[in-house]
């Protein structure tokens, strides 16, 4: 029997207007430009702005622009996954909302927290769908509204995350392209150094919460660092290992955009040049769920059939990832 792949026919990706500068983040929590651009790599980060706005606002976006350039009607989509650790409300999904906002109506649709790995986990549940044969076109949103719960009095966690979305259609192929290997993790006792404190079913909202500010990223930088580095690249290394991609085979690698150190070192010990590294975390800072497909949409031009590209991420959970993608179609 001819083997199936899921494969990307299509990438989106949009991010709010407002750019949030170190030079502004300095009038308002005690940081510098230096210290952030040494440290992390960022330069600015984007903010949505505007009452009753949320993560769907972003995502409708991108998938209003993956639909026009993938040249798709709304009917024709099957599902729509969102990755995301900032939905719109804790029920219903964010998927919901955005197929409502993009008149998507013959599709179900759920959303999927793996932290910064959301987007990683999210195409390999889309990718089974697709395999399965029952399931056509399959959409991937990863949509975050970082913002709200970034708090701007903590210099800590303030500078690293911003706002955006990206989205990507998944579809069938019986070429030699697609999604081609994976390998996800997750070690939940991670949590305690990278989590939410208040909101869930263990600490609901409540005055005191929100007095000792408790809704906002609770993040041990240094642990995070620590685990990240390893992770990461120790998970490409292994996807490389196992599929025969030398160095010099890798067209891209596709990291997830935490810190630019932290990109450094995965390339470093993947043995790979960083003009094979996709790196907008200076514009954008960390999306979380939505630094991947952000990062597909702004390369894509450059993309070619064939390409080797592997993906890989770390965050929250702890989760962490790498996947083997082989590039479905040529970049405009
Ligand atoms: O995407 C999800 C996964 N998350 C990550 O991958 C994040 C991983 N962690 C990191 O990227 C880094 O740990 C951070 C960027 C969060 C922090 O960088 P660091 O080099 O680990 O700094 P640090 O926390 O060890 O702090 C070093 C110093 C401290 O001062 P002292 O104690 O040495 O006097 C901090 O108080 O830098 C200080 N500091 C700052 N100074 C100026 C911390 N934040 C700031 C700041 N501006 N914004």
């Amino acid at each position: 029997m001819t083997k199936v792949n899921a494969t990307i026919t299509g990438v989106a990706g949009y991010v709010p207007e407002h750019r949030l500068t170190n030079d502004e983040l300095s009038k308002m929590v005690d940081t510098t430009d230096e210290w952030i651009m040494t440290r992390i790599g960022i330069k600015e980060r984007r903010i949505l702005k505007g009452e009753g706005k949320g993560a769907s606002d972003l995502g409708a976006e991108a998938v209003k622009i993956l639909l026009q350039k993938t040249n798709t009607k709304p009917e024709e989509i099957d599902i729509v996954i969102t990755a995301t650790v900032t939905p719109d409300m804790q029920f219903p999904a964010t998927s919901n909302i955005i197929c409502d906002k993009t008149n998507i109506r013959n599709a179900f649709g759920f959303d999927l927290n793996a932290g910064c790995s959301g987007f990683l986990y999210g195409l390999e549940t889309a990718s089974k769908f697709i395999e399965s044969g029952k399931y056509k076109k399959v959409i991937l949103v990863g949509a975050e509204k970082m913002s709200s719960i970034v708090d701007y009095q903590d210099r800590a966690t303030s500078p690293i995350f911003g706002d955006g979305a990206g989205a990507v259609l998944l579809e069938a192929t019986t070429e030699d392209v697609g999604i081609i290997d994976s390998k996800l993790q997750s070690d939940g006792a991670g949590r305690i150094h990278l989590h939410q404190k208040a909101g869930g079913s263990v600490k609901p909202a409540s005055h005191e919460t929100i007095d000792a500010r408790e809704h906002y990223i609770y993040q041990e930088g240094q642990p995070v660092f620590k685990w990240a580095v390893s992770k990461m690249a120790d998970i490409s290394v292994e996807m490389m290992e196992r599929n025969n991609i030398s160095p010099e085979d890798l067209t891209w690698l596709v990291p997830h955009q935490a810190n630019m150190r932290i990109i450094e070192a995965t390339a470093k010990r993947m043995g790979i040049k960083k003009e094979q590294v996709m790196i907008n975390i200076q514009h954008f800072g960390n999306t979380t769920a939505a630094t991947l497909p952000l990062c597909l949409c702004e390369w894509e031009p450059q993309l070619k059939k064939g390409d080797n590209l592997i993906l890989a991420t770390f965050g929250a959970g702890f989760t962490w990832g790498a996947m083997y993608v082989k590039w479905g179609y040529n970049g405009k």
